[in-house]
Order: C-alpha cells, then structure tokens, then sequence
C-alpha cells in the first residue's frame, strides 16, 4: 500500500483562505506547518481536520463528503468533520481536529483542539457490569475499543486463542507477507493500549464452552468467567485439505500471522512454490511470494480465478495481471497428492514445491455456538441487533449470519470491515443502544499495485454493466439483478466505489 501525501500541499492555512473558495460540500487540501488538513464546508460551518487516514494513509481530500463526515477513498473509513472521530471502521484512531477562525472574508485554521475525552456515559439499567469477548481479531477488538471509547466502565475481558495481540489480519497475505511492512505496523495497538484501557486480554488461551443460563464461559485450562454480557467472534478456520501429504511441513494455511510468518521463514529458502486455490488468500500470497522472488504455481478446480465473485471479464484480468508477473495457472485442475517436494495434480501433472499454500476457503467457527445450544443457520442467526437467540449473547464477523436490509436476505461474510462495524455496532447494543446493523458489506484486495474495491454483494447477477476499462485499471463493474444494483466493483474509480456505498445504504433505510 502506497503511503499518502506526504510532503504538505495546497494553501498555508494560517495565513488564511477566502471564504469564497469553499463551495457547499466543499473541500480543500492545506496545511499548518507540515501537517495536512482538510477544511470543509457545510452550510455555514466551517471544519478543519487532518487530512490523512489514520488507517494506511488515504488522501482524505480525494474521498467524499457525506453529511457532517468524510469517507476515504482507499477502504472507506469515515471521520467526524466535527470531533475527526473514525466513526467507520477500517480506521480506529481520530484525526486531529483544528479551530477554524472567520475574519474578514477568510478562514485561518492555527490551532489544535485537544482531543475529546472518552464519553460519559450515563450508568443505565441496561448497562452491564461485565462483558466478556470471545475472539480477539477484528470483531472482537473493534468490540473492545469501542466499549471503552463510549466510556463503558465496568470490567472488559477478551480472550483469544491467537498468541499475538490483536493485529492486522489482512496485512498477513500482503506487505507484510511480502516482506514491505515492518512488523510494527501489524498490531492494532501497542500493548500500553490494553493496561491503559483496563483491558484483561487473555492470549492463547481457547474457550472451551458457554453456558448462557448460568451466563459463564469455561476455559480449555478450566478456569471460568463469569459475565452480563458476551461477544462471540470466533471468526473462521482454513479448510484443510483432505489428500496425502497435506500434514507435510511444508504445507501451510494462511489465518494467522503466525501462519504468516512461518511461510515467510519456508519461503526465505524456497524456489518454487505452488499455492491451491485461486482465492483471495491464494493470489495475495502468490502475490507476496513473486515479491519474494519465489516461482508460483496456482492450481484450482474453477475456470479463471475469483470469476464466481466479479465475473469472467475481471477474472481474465486477475489472471493475466499475475501471468504478467510470472505466475503459472494450471487451472480446472485439483491436487491429488503431496509427495515430498512434489504436488500430483488429478490429471496426472507434477508440480515441483519447497513450499505449498492452501488457500480454499474458510469455515465459520461455530462449534462454541452450536454447543451452547444457540440458533444456528449457516453461521450463528443473529436479528438486526446481531443478538444470538440467547438475548445476552452478541455474535459478529465471519460467525454471525445477519439480515441484511439493502439485499433483504440473511447474510453472512468474511469481510474484515463488515467484522469490525459489527463488533462496534453489537458493543454499543451491550450497552443498550439499541441500533440496527445496516452498514452496506465492502471489502478491497490488493493484487501487486491493482487495488480492488467491493461495495455490496452479488452471488448471481442477470449482467454486469462495465464503464471504464478493465484493462486498463480504471473501471466500474455494476452487477444487476432484476435492473437493481447488487453491488460494484472498481479499481482506481474510489469515488464511484463511495458513492456507490452512499446510495446503497439510502436504498437499504427506505
Ligand atoms: C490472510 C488474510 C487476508 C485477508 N484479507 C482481507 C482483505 O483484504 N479484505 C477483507 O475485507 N477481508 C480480508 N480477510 C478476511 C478478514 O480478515 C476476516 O473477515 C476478519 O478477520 C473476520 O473477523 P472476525 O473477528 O470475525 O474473526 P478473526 O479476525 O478471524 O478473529 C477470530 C478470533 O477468535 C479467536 N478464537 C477462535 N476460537 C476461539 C476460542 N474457542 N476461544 C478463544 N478464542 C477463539 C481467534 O484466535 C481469533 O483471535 C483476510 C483474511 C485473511 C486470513
Ligand atoms: S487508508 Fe483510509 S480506510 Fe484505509
């Protein structure tokens, strides 16, 4: 990912800019000092915030005003023009906020306005003493983050498998697995964060059942906690593949960083790798691998890689982009066999391999919910308050099977955008909010310098209507059901991709 604007441009914003220069809805690029800042208008108000995304670096000028919020461009995080508060999720962290001063005829943007304090809030019936999370990834710790900034105060305990704090998952198949991104860029905080914010993160340590009567949970180690209110977001666990060989050592999935970062020692020494499965995951780490100067061979039962998800014409696309740098396909094909440094493919065909990838999708991680007895239904059934079928148990993410207003249909996805905006929407219902979950599904993925942007969701489509080029990496695809846009896909239209979300979650309130 490529960092944002980084030398400041535009106007010096202490000197002042003509009020005339912001239209309605409008903004502008300056800076105060070396700090970028966006200044927008809405109506009469005038607003001065950083203008750099605190999630990889967007340029916030280049994204979209929507209300009194700014979404960017890059994976649709959407900041307070008021406070700078990352209301939505991939971003966690504010913006720095600036005073705005109006004097004849200009605005001056000088000084920086202490950031807001955690909000007080008023101890309610609903309010729970203790809430326990089960899963530290991106619903869980989205969940934890946001119990603490509505100023939650009773006792917070998360308890993860994982052995590493909460990180970045999807770093895991891209910079960082490619070897660009330094390891501190992966955790989604430093360790200070969990002390500080009276955080009890409980590491390699599994949850072995729930008891939603008695309101415990058991630990693997026997110990239990007690609690008012629970989060499920146990995520999902890699499909193994079922053939001879595939327990051999040089065979790897890819969840964890710890995954991650075993292939990356495999790889240092590997010079040929073969990847099965033509997934999002597989292709990243095709990606990341070619990075590491390793030959990639991809093998998948399907025609062309990720047609089920955009279509024939973008898969052509994927594929000839990493044909172009230098992945094999051998596709319509499935491994047979794992013998030593070769993969027998069904139709006979070796492949040579220091190093097998596994990348054929993933299964909700379920048993926890099942056994407990909870409303199970391709996932866990949560209502629009992501409540399960017991009403003090909150399940998000990959589990959680949702009804989704904008398609009218119970959904479930592995997005990580979707698992945060759940985690925050089911923390703010544990402390009676009461809000529905609507947010329009988006995801993004990175294949060498092509990002690709996803807004909605599509199983089937009567066409696609194309604008732009895919070719030539500036395009919209539109997939359409019964003349109704099911979702769209784009690579370098980032505003298209906002304004397609916008219009969405209009269509999804009416
Ligand atoms: C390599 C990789 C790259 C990805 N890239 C993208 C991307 O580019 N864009 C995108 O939108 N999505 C991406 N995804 C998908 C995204 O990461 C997931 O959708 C998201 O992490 C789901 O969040 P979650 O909180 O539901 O589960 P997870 O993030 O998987 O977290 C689950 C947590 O539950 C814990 N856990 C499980 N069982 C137990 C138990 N019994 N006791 C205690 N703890 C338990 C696990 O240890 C883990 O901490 C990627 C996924 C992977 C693996
Ligand atoms: S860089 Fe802004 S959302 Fe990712």
């Amino acid at each position: 990912m490529a960092a944002g604007p980084s030398a400041p441009s535009g106007p010096d914003l202490t000197q002042g800019i003509l009020l005339g220069v912001l239209t309605d809805n409008g903004n502008l690029l300056g800076h105060v000092g070396d700090e970028a800042v966006l200044v927008a208008r809405r109506g009469d108000e005038y607003f001065a915030i950083g203008a750099t995304c605190t999630h990889y670096s967007g340029p916030l000028a280049e994204g979209l005003m929507v209300g009194d919020t700014v979404r960017c461009p890059w994976h649709h995080a959407c900041f307070s023009l008021r406070t700078g508060e990352a209301v939505e999720p991939p971003a966690l962290s504010p913006v720095a906020r600036w005073r705005v001063e109006q004097r004849d005829g200009k605005i001056f943007v000088r000084e920086k306005i202490e950031p807001a304090p955690a909000r007080a809030r008023a101890k309610t019936q609903a309010a729970p003493g203790r809430v326990v999370i089960v899963g530290g990834g991106a619903a869980g710790f989205a969940a934890a983050e946001m119990l603490r900034r509505e100023g939650f105060g009773g006792s917070l305990t998360m308890v993860s498998a994982d052995d590493a704090p909460p990180y970045d998952r999807p770093n895991c198949s891209k910079d960082y697995l490619a070897g660009n991104a330094p390891e501190e860029w992966m955790p989604l905080r430093p360790p200070e964060f969990y002390r500080d914010n009276s955080i009890d993160l409980r590491l390699a340590a599994e949850v072995a059942s729930i008891d939603p009567r008695g309101r415990s949970i058991s630990l693997k180690d026997g110990k239990s906690l007690p609690f008012d209110k629970l989060l499920l977001a146990t995520g999902a666990e890699p499909i193994r593949l079922d053939i001879p060989g595939a327990n051999a050592p040089h065979v790897f999935v890819l969840r964890s960083l710890a995954d991650s970062r075993a292939i990356i020692e495999r790889a240092k020494g590997a010079k040929r790798a073969v990847v099965l499965g033509a997934s999002f995951i597989g292709l990243e780490a095709a990606a990341a691998l070619r990075a590491r100067e390793v030959e990639v061979h991809v093998a998948a039962p399907e025609r062309a890689p990720l047609e089920r998800i955009f279509g024939g014409e973008m898969a052509q696309f994927v594929r000839a982009l990493h044909e172009e740098h230098g992945v094999t396909f051998h596709m319509e094909q499935k491994a047979a066999a794992i013998d030593g440094a070769r993969v027998r493919l069904e139709s006979g065909q070796t492949l040579e391999a220091d190093l097998v990838i596994v990348g054929i999708g993933v299964r909700p991680r379920t048993t926890l919910a099942e056994r407990a007895g909870l409303q199970i239904d391709h996932g866990v059934s949560v209502n629009e308050y992501l409540q399960t079928s017991a009403p003090d148990i909150f399940a998000a993410g990959d589990i959680a099977r949702w009804p989704d207003p904008y398609s009218s249909s119970r959904m479930r996805i592995e997005h990580w955008v979707v698992a945060e905006r759940q985690g925050q929407t089911a923390a703010r219902n544990m402390l009676g909010a009461g809000e529905k979950f609507t947010q329009v599904p988006f995801f993004w993925s990175q294949h060498y310098d092509v990002p690709i942007n996803y807004v909605g969701h599509a199983e089937k489509w009567d066409d696609i209507a194309v604008e732009g080029n895919i070719t030539g990496r500036d395009c919209v695809l539109r997939y359409r059901q019964g003349g109704r846009v099911l979702a769209v896909a784009s690579i370098y239209r980032d505003r298209e991709s906002l304004e397609a979300e916008v219009a969405m979650e209009r269509d999804s309130r009416v």
